[in-house]
């Protein structure tokens, strides 16, 4: 047998034990997505839970069509958290074969409660790593990544097992922080000194491969890029959102990691983007 993976992720042990715990806001605010929010007009944001809901449904669906998902799609959300990228699909379209990958056996319990195939879609949430995928070569149209990658061992080897795992002409599509080339000297030196308190809260993280790095990921593995979207401004509001949520909980540390992030965006030295590849 198989041992069980390391699952190094602090946040989520967090969120689990608050879910458990039945506190209602953390629960309709990282229920079913937990990533960032993407608000059309940021100045309109209203700092409410129900504004992030809104919020992260929109940047799930952004990444979707990144990838030009529509109805008979057979697709791979990679890093799947509790599934919300698979029930907004099922939700959405017809015909599908969803299926949603974690490291986290723990996650994917609470997906596999939450999200009930409807219509003729089908729905399987698998556990394994996103860099050794469990599936036959040409198995889907699509495969995701939303907000994961930066955990991921090696993105080289997760964007080789995409290329593997998808059709001839198939999409990749993610979203990730990107650092400018510029910036990313000083984004090093930063996280030298915030390295240990980043991986004591959102466990191990890589978000220093700038677009540069991209280009030459998806040439190595056989992806041409289809688009590149920069949302930065569209996702600010989710920082004093979330950062409140935090000091509610008393996890300290993990707002002071993420006041970090918020300063690294608003300076505009690292740029939240959609990217979307093609099979070559
Ligand atoms: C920020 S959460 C995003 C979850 C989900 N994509 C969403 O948008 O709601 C990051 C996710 O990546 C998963 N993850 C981390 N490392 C992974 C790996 N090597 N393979 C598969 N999933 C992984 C985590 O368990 C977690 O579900």
């Amino acid at each position: 047998m198989t041992p069980d993976p390391i699952v190094n992720l602090p946040y989520f042990d967090g969120l689990l034990e608050q879910i458990d715990r039945g506190n209602a806001e953390a629960l309709q605010a990282f229920g079913r997505h937990v990533h960032w929010g993407y608000w059309d007009d940021p100045a309109k944001a209203d700092g409410s839970i129900a504004g992030f809901v809104a919020a992260t449904e929109a940047l799930c669906q952004r990444v979707c069509d990144a990838g030009q998902i529509g109805g008979g799609s057979r697709v791979l959300d990679c890093g799947c958290g509790f599934g919300g990228t698979i029930a907004s699909l099922n939700e959405r379209f017809s015909q599908m074969q969803l299926v949603g990958l974690n490291i986290d056996d723990r996650q994917l319990a609470r997906a596999r409660t939450e999200v009930q195939a409807q219509r003729d879609n089908t729905i399987a949430f698998v556990q394994g790593d996103a860099c050794q995928l469990p599936f036959a070569d040409g198995s889907f149209d699509v495969v995701l990544a939303v907000e994961c990658i930066f955990h991921f061992p090696s993105r080289l080897r997760f964007f080789q097992e995409a290329r593997r795992v998808l059709r001839s002409g198939g999409k990749l599509a993610l979203c990730d922080f990107v650092p400018l080339s510029i910036t990313l000297p000083l984004l090093k030196l930063m996280d030298q000194f915030a390295k240990s308190a980043i991986e004591r809260t959102y466990g191990p993280v890589n978000s220093q491969v700038t677009i540069a790095d991209y280009r030459t990921l998806a040439t190595t593995a056989g992806f041409s890029p289809i688009s590149t979207e920069d949302i930065t401004r569209n996702t600010l509001p989710t920082y004093p959102l979330i950062r409140q949520l935090m000091r509610q909980t008393g996890t300290t540390e993990m707002e002071q990691v993420t006041q970090g992030g918020e300063w690294v965006s608003r300076l505009g030295l690292s740029r939240y983007l959609i990217l979307a590849y093609e099979v070559c």
